[in-house]
């Protein structure tokens, strides 16, 4: 996992008694790598699963677990760990502990100091299948999240106790993923976003196609910064092996025409639409319902150009802030303005042919009026949210906001 920066500096993590606690070990060591100070606070009941020791090695600093815990100065623990602390998480958070923060219940040093915090509190829930689905488990997380706590999972999968289901813990780095996107400053609230993303898939037979090496990352990457930022999202993809971003409206489809059809019908009321799929520049004439036979004799496929969805949008007497997206073997920044120009885009990403498809990292440069903009090499969901927090620069300003 390649490591990203965090947006805290100080964090408190509280450890509940489940048996996920070994998960939030590793959690706290990510966190130190990341340049995080971390002051660890447990349950009794988490001291059942792992020991303080454990957590004070892998943070550097003392653990506590008793309220009434004499190295605590002024007796103030409650008061002063939050008031030390950027953000509370709370990881794994047991049904039990998650009732009590429901209830603003304060009868353990963790709990108390959730109560008394200052600070944003997250949670990641952690339990049994059956815990979960308890409707009182789901009534606390429903309260919990009307108070503004943020609830990161669970996920579904095999559990601890034998049993499948929801309530696995977030897995480490879909949790420090999560903390990351729960931190980007909701520079697109209210805006409503369009965007594609993957290969087209032209067929040629009923089996057989032309595509391309588009893997989809960027472009979801862009739907999942979008989101994180506050927009709604309307995702058109081509065919991809990518997990459905969670949250936004995702549209599948196969070829350019249908990417073409499904782009116009979704984009009244768009505020912005970012075309960074990889369109198949031909489609094949009169494809073939069956699959062809193989023979001795030269096949010919017959191509015509496909339609340039980017440029249908664009064209539109009114239309959204559109966004392109370039990828060029040589000549990057001159091909790319130049594509800009004739496209008429107030902003495209250009991106060279060997960092474009398939790589969990790029390099951009964004073009603009105001020249180039270049964007050092970095994760793709990092270089979507530089993307975008520049796309929310240039977009026009509400009336309110000037
Ligand atoms: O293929 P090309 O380099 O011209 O792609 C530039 C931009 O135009 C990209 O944002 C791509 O998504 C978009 N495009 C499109 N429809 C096409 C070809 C490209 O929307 N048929």
């Amino acid at each position: 996992m390649i490591m990203a920066q965090s947006a805290f500096k100080r964090l408190l993590v509280g450890v509940t008694g489940g048996i996920a606690a070994y998960k939030a070990a590793e959690l706290v060591r990510l966190l130190v790598r990341q340049g995080v100070k971390v002051q660890v606070v447990m349950t009794p009941a988490a001291c059942q699963f792992i020991t303080p020791i454990t957590f004070q090695a892998l943070s550097g600093q003392p653990v506590f677990t008793d309220l009434w815990d004499d190295r605590i100065d002024n007796g103030m623990a409650h008061i002063e760990f939050s008031r030390d602390s950027d953000a509370i998480l709370v990881a794994p958070a047991s049904a039990d502990f998650l009732a009590k923060l429901a209830q603003g219940r304060a009868d353990d040093l963790l709990s108390t100091l959730c109560l008394a915090r200052s600070c944003p509190l997250m949670v990641a829930p952690a339990m049994n299948v059956q815990m979960w689905h308890n409707p009182a488990t789901q009534r606390n997380v429903e309260l919990l999240k009307k108070d503004g706590v943020l609830v990161f999972g669970p996920e579904s999968g095999e559990q601890a106790c034998g049993d499948e289901g929801m309530g696995r813990m977030l897995d480490v780095g879909a949790l420090l993923e999560a903390l990351e996107a729960s931190q980007q400053p909701k520079l697109l609230s209210g805006k409503k976003f369009l965007i594609t993303a993957g290969p087209t898939f032209e067929a040629i037979d009923a089996v057989r196609g032309i595509t391309n090496l588009s893997s989809g990352k960027m472009g979801y990457a862009v739907a999942r910064a979008a989101m994180e930022m506050g927009a709604e999202v309307t995702l058109v993809s081509g065919p991809t092996c990518q997990p459905p971003p969670q949250g936004a409206n995702l549209i599948k489809v196969v070829s350019a025409q249908e990417m073409l059809a499904a782009v116009m019908a979704n984009l009244v009321g768009k505020d912005v639409f970012v075309a960074v799929a990889a369109v198949a520049d031909y489609y094949v004439l009169n494809p073939s319902e069956h699959k062809i036979k193989k023979d001795a004799h030269i096949l010919t496929l017959e191509l015509a150009p496909n339609p340039d969805i980017l440029a249908n949008v664009v064209n539109l007497p009114d239309p959204p802030f559109c966004v392109g997206f370039a990828a060029e073997s040589e000549n990057l920044i001159e091909y790319a303005e130049y594509k800009r120009r004739r496209k008429n885009l107030p902003l495209l990403a250009a991106n060279l042919i060997q960092d474009a498809f398939g790589a969990d990292e790029s390099e951009l440069v964004l073009l603009d009026d105001k020249g180039a903009h270049p964007l050092p090499r970095a994760p793709k969901i990092i270089l979507a949210r530089q993307l975008l927090r520049h796309v929310a620069k240039m977009l026009p300003k509400k009336k309110d906001q000037e």
